[in-house]
């Protein structure tokens, strides 16, 4: 069975727009304009139970605008949606007890509070029977190691901290669909690598379906087994992950920082992404990359290496140029 299907899935907002300075605001007293701007288009989706989904595309691309059509907190324009048997936006209590939300920029939790607290709070908002709450509650709290924060107030907890309370209140009843969006924004590397071994085990052992949007992509490497790239509202790219690594994601970013103030020659095919006085950023093929390090060391005092996997834009512009871009 499909838990998500949309067909054709459009949103288009109506955006105020007026002059800048003070004539401006005058000026759109009388006369109001508007420019649409369309979010989402057309969008088909088909997401089978218990799968664990990728969702990536650059700033503005419409990642949002999806998560929060699916999880009803905003109607679409036009097209299909049902999720979990359901239409979205028509808010039935039923609904919302099939799915939870986390974004990463806003929080479910009651800061004057602590987290036991608020806990309890959802168990009676869900009517979540007790021993499954208990149930539910020890094992996300031994699975993170939470215990000994559990009574103190939200507001002093770390956002490492609070993101994981943030899932665990996301879990207690039980949904059939996890939506995250960017939950590891801002996260240090330990608590990333934390909350992406806790969405794994969620995934494997109660069969969560989660639909993860992150800038991170090694949250999305290894988590998910297929992934969906979304840019100005289209979709370009949906079907196995690794495949889509491989073939689009193909240079390295290598930033290096030098003793001496001087140019970079060298006989090397790599573009220069930023150079500054003793800084130099520049992205390279993969398999490129290894050589060029080599002569970088032997040919210049480097005070400082590192090497990070390119931007997510490189790659949606290069699956963007293929024309064979959509793939299943
Ligand atoms: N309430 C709104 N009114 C008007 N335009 C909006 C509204 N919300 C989003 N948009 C626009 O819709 C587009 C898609 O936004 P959305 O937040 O879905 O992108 P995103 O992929 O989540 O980006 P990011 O990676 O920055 O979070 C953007 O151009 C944004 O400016
Ligand atoms: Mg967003």
């Amino acid at each position: 069975m499909n838990i998500i299907e949309t067909v054709n899935l459009t949103k288009t907002y109506q955006r105020f727009s007026k002059e800048a300075g003070l004539r401006g605001s005058v000026k759109s007293l009388f006369k109001r304009e508007f420019v649409t701007k369309t979010a989402v288009a057309a969008f088909d989706l088909t997401v089978q139970e218990g799968e664990f989904i990728g969702l990536i595309g650059p700033n503005g691309a419409g990642k949002t605008t999806l998560v929060k059509m699916l999880t009803g907190i905003i109607a679409p324009s036009s097209g299909d949606i049902s999720v979990v048997g359901f239409y979205p936006n028509k808010l039935e209590n039923a609904f919302k007890k099939q799915y939870a939300v986390v974004m990463g920029q806003k929080s479910q939790l009651f800061f004057e509070l602590s987290a036991a607290d608020t806990f309890l709070l959802f168990k009676e908002l869900y009517h979540i029977p007790e021993e499954e709450y208990h149930m539910n509650l020890d094992y996300f709290v031994e699975l993170f190691g939470v215990a000994d924060i559990l009574n103190v107030q939200v507001r002093t907890l770390s956002l490492g901290e609070r993101m994981k309370m943030e899932l665990i209140v996301a879990l207690l009843h039980n949904p059939k669909i996890l939506f995250l969006d960017e939950p590891t924004i801002g996260l240090d590397a330990i608590a990333q690598k934390q909350i992406r071994k806790f969405l794994k085990e969620v995934n494997e052992t109660k069969g969560t379906t989660i639909i993860l949007t992150s800038h991170y992509m090694e949250d999305i490497k290894s988590l998910c087994k297929r992934c969906i790239v979304i840019n100005g509202g289209v979709k370009l790219y949906d079907g196995d992950t690794d495949t889509l690594f491989q073939k689009y994601q193909t240079h390295k970013k290598i930033t290096i920082s030098l003793e001496h103030d001087e140019t970079c020659q060298l006989n090397h095919d790599f573009t220069i992404l930023e150079q500054v006085p003793y800084k130099v950023s520049l992205l390279i093929k993969k398999e490129q990359s290894q050589e060029l390090l080599k002569d970088l060391l032997s040919s210049y005092e480097l005070k400082d290496i590192s090497i990070e996997e390119e931007d997510i834009a490189n790659v949606v512009e290069r699956i963007y140029n293929d024309k064979s871009g959509v793939t299943a």
